[in-house]
């Protein structure tokens, strides 16, 4: 039997619910394999801005820190949308990231054959499907650059004195550049091996470093076929050949922006798991992709399944439970192939739709069943 100890932030909005149904498949699992999780809940976001007086505890860091894996529900809502930058509840997130050195951000866009009717795209462009990871670069770029807000003494070009300037610098080294493009070519290689590298290389400077260094790390995956594509072109064909996409690898502001999109091309963001991972043997930190949704928290509604399924990548990635990871997702797809759906997936009025506890039970009982 092996102990694992798993630090769980539930965070803000309906993070609470989803966290604690994803504690409870997480004993099933325990409960059937022998091992043993060991949860130590923490604070971070809003709640902790409120009871603790800083989004990010020093204890949540140092507890998070010492575990063998992350799980988090979500942070943030609009009782603290008018804090300043560093006292808001995304500063938790910023700051787990850094502090736990998760540079390399994995979020899966894949359309479930169940949901299929629920992609906003036309039919005949999602018929056979749509598989699309995103490797977003997370520890760098213009998310942690130099920022800052001064007072300008210039004018515009019509006499208009300019007022105050802010300004937000994205900057990356190779060594940041390499580590994450190799994450990106080694998950092709598990894949349909085709990566394609966005960027803006028109424009910046970053950019054509990037490429640089893509075409060095290239030649060490030769069965990996690469493109290079701007991200503006990037986010239209998302739209008109999501299947032409098997890996994106891109800088930390444009993974944000295409993550969603893609998230939306799939119809069903709450059914979408993260990953973020830093240097082997240190734990990396597993959340849904959709925030907290404060408009249903607390209404026993929300749909646990992208934390579900964000724990069955935490026993893959983190703690080399593949098989226990892979019956994970194995029972949440039974669960879907019943008809069993939360209100954010229905499609047709007939389907029963179940609240969080309900689905989680039907993800339990179809674990045990495997
Ligand atoms: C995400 C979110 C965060 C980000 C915010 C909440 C700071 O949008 O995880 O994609 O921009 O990285
Ligand atoms: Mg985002």
């Amino acid at each position: 039997m092996t102990s694992f100890r798993i630090a769980v932030i539930p965070g803000d909005g309906i993070g609470p619910e989803v966290t604690a149904s994803t504690c409870d498949v997480l004993r099933a699992v325990a409960g059937s394999s022998g091992h043993e999780f060991l949860f130590t809940e923490v604070k971070a976001g809003g709640i902790a801005i409120d009871t603790q007086g800083e989004p990010l505890p020093e204890e949540t860091l140092r507890i998070a820190r010492e575990s063998d894996a992350v799980l988090l529900g979500a942070v943030g809502g609009p009782k603290w949308d008018n804090l300043p930058g560093t006292m808001r509840p995304e500063a938790a997130l910023l700051g787990l990231r850094k502090g736990l050195g998760l540079y390399a951000n994995l979020r899966l866009a894949v359309l479930f054959p169940e949901l299929k009717s629920a992609s906003p795209l036309r039919p005949d462009l999602v018929a056979e499907g749509v598989d699309v990871l995103i490797v977003r670069e997370l520890t760098g770029g213009i998310y942690f650059g130099k920022r800052g807000l001064e007072k300008s003494d210039e004018c515009l070009e019509d006499g208009t004195p300019k007022g105050m300037e802010a300004f937000d610098i994205e900057t990356y080294s190779e060594a940041e550049i390499e580590r994450i493009l190799r994450v990106g070519f080694r998950s092709a290689m598990q894949r349909r091996k085709h990566v394609t590298v966005v960027d803006k290389a028109n424009i910046l400077e970053t950019s054509r470093l990037w490429r640089k260094v893509a075409e060095r790390v290239k030649a060490d995956y030769p069965e990996v076929t690469m493109e290079f594509m701007y991200v503006d072109n990037a986010s239209m064909q998302l739209l008109r050949r999501p299947r032409s996409f098997d890996v994106i690898i891109t800088s930390n502001m444009f993974g944000d922006i295409l993550s969603d999109e893609a998230g939306m091309i799939t119809g069903s963001i709450g059914m979408l798991p993260s990953a973020s991972l830093g240097a082997p043997g240190t734990p990396g930190m597993y959340e849904p992709v959709h925030g907290s949704a404060p408009d249903i928290a607390g209404k026993g509604i929300a749909n646990p399944m992208a934390t579900i399924l964000s724990a069955a990548m935490m026993l893959r990635y983190s703690l080399g439970l593949q098989e226990e990871g892979e019956k994970i997702e194995k029972a949440v797809r039974s669960v879907l192939s019943q008809g069993y759906r939360t209100a954010d997936i229905v499609q047709d009025p007939d389907e029963p739709v179940l609240g969080t506890e309900e689905i989680t039970g039907k993800v339990i009982e179809a674990y045990e069943k495997l």
